[in-house]
């Protein structure tokens, strides 16, 4: 798994995804940058998000708030004191990691263990094997889900409670040791904002200070009444955005999984009180259908119901998704009940109110959150399109197999050979096709080594153009996936990319 995750960065670098940030002075921790077809993957990831929460439905509107805001608003929102996380420090190699963190991943280890355990088990008994009975009988099995069950409960009743003595004392007996220099010398839990702050104004006495917003949430929930007014929203309706959100985040190699820098993807569903729950469920419902349209496949997602509550929320869950080091948080989904709109009230001193016309009373509305981070998203499909496949003829080849609807480039245009008219025609057909989709150009190297290079790019379709396209205006379409060649005419070639490409 470590491997695969290694290969992940490292593509990413090779083939444009992903840099590291300001590299040429060895970087900087937990910071990235978007290449050129990065920019892509991610762009298509936010259009198919936007296109299924704010195009299809009426009522969920898009805004764009900004990332300074008021500072009173994170007073209200309880960001100021509770966006906690809870830090414990090696006290021989002096670093720094998430308590909770490191417990976790210490549950990862026992899950992994499971996992083992049932692959073996499957592969003994075949297709007779049925995996809950194995999971609820196996004496091994079942003693390994007792205790990861047992640790993450009193993980989440102590950070509950505040008892950060707790969790240190879980560490000890856990025998935790630092992941990377092994010493079990730690110091006290100790809670650490994770807010980052900045001046707003240029003269010291006038300077206002700010915080670079740790959710985009906050910006959605100022404009509910402005946006609710405006556009005449009836309950229930939603207001959506995307926008970078920045948290002060103690990481270890995680890539862009965990980032200072990142970008939310978050929607919130405003509803009657006391039809909070329904809702909650229609979400959930709805954000797996949307996951699972990409068809990275079933079996990588599960629903992590939460024990501990963040200090806004009255249910909540994740969209787990099976990340190269294990299953992880993709997707958040929150009843947030009125506690949003109820503290801007109290802090502001302004009503956030709905006249709700069929009931002729105002209230409060109740929320339902969605939010996913973007980059994550782009980890989840990055890393799962990216395989290592044994070809028929016992070679091997490298291919990213991003959904083509998500897909930098659509299609590379390849004359065979660079000589004899071939690269003007196919220089047309580029020129006719941009319109529609993002297409490329190739003609380095001999068309097999193309065809690998757009395969390890995450290509859908190379085009081809030899001598029979002189004579009947034909070229072949090949497939990434299945390697398989067409030959078509060059005015079908639009329509047959745009049916397997178009969101
Ligand atoms: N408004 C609710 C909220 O912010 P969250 O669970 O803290 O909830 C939502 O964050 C999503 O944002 C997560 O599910 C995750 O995908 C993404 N996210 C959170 N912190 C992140 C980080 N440091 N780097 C990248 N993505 C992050």
């Amino acid at each position: 798994q470590d491997e695969h995750f290694k290969k992940v960065i490292a593509h990413a670098k090779e083939y444009g995804y992903i840099f590291p940030s300001s590299e040429i002075y060895d970087g900087l921790s937990a910071v990235y940058d978007y290449a050129q077809n990065g920019v892509e993957l991610k762009k298509n990831i936010r259009e198919y998000w936007w296109k299924a929460m704010v195009q299809i439905h009426g009522n969920i509107v898009g805004i764009d708030a900004s990332i300074f805001m008021h500072p009173t608003t994170w007073k209200a929102s309880g960001h100021v004191d509770a966006f906690n996380d809870p830090l414990i420090d090696n006290k021989d190699s002096k670093k720094r990691y998430r308590a909770d963190v490191l417990v976790e991943d210490y549950v990862a280890k026992i899950e992994g263990k499971i996992e083992k355990e049932v692959a073996k088990a499957q592969k003994r008994f075949g297709a007779s094997f049925d995996k809950e009975q194995f999971l609820a009988t196996n004496a091994r099995v079942v003693k390994y889900r007792e205790q990861a069950e047992g640790i993450l409960k009193r993980l989440g009743r102590s950070l509950e409670h505040e008892d950060l003595a707790d969790v240190k004392a879980l560490i000890e007996e856990l025998e935790i040791a630092d992941p990377e220099t092994g010493s079990k010398n730690w110091t006290d839990v100790k809670q650490f904002n994770l807010m980052f702050g900045t001046k707003l104004g240029a003269s010291a006495d006038s300077a206002m200070d700010l915080y670079l917003r740790p959710e985009t949430a906050q910006g959605i929930f100022v404009n509910f009444l402005n946006v609710q007014k405006t556009g005449r929203m009836k309950i229930p309706f939603g207001i959506a955005q995307t926008g970078k959100a920045f948290r002060n985040e103690i990481v270890a190699r995680q890539f862009i999984f965990r980032q200072r820098e990142f970008e939310q993807m978050e929607m919130q569903f405003f509803v009657r009180p006391n039809t909070q729950k329904e809702w909650y469920e229609t979400w959930k419902e709805n954000r797996l259908k949307w996951h699972l349209s990409l068809g990275l496949g079933p079996d990588n997602y599960r629903f992590h119901d939460h024990e501990k509550l963040a200090h806004y929320a009255d249910a909540a869950t994740d969209i787990e998704f099976r990340f190269p080091f294990g299953f992880k948080e993709l997707e958040g989904i929150h009843s947030r009940t009125d506690f949003d709109l109820r503290n801007h009230e109290k802090y502001s001193g302004k009503k956030l109110q709905y006249f709700d016309p069929e009931l002729n009373e105002s209230y409060v509305p109740y929320v339902i959150e969605t939010s996913i981070g973007l980059d994550r998203m782009f980890l989840a499909v990055f890393a799962n399109s990216l395989r290592e496949e044994e070809l028929d003829n016992g070679t091997t080849r490298t291919v990213l197999r991003i959904p083509a609807v998500l897909a930098p480039a659509k299609a590379a245009v390849l004359p065979l050979v660079k000589k004899d008219g071939l690269p003007e025609v196919a220089r047309k057909i580029v020129d006719e096709l941009k319109w529609d989709f993002m297409v490329q150009y190739d003609d380095k190297d001999a068309v097999g080594r193309r065809y690998r290079r757009q395969d390890a790019a995450g290509t859908p379709f190379c085009i081809t153009v030899d001598h029979q396209t002189l004579e009947d205006n034909t070229v072949t379409i090949r497939h990434r996936d299945t390697m398989e060649q067409q030959r078509v005419a060059i005015e079908e070639v639009r329509a047959i990319i745009l049916k397997e490409t178009d969101m």
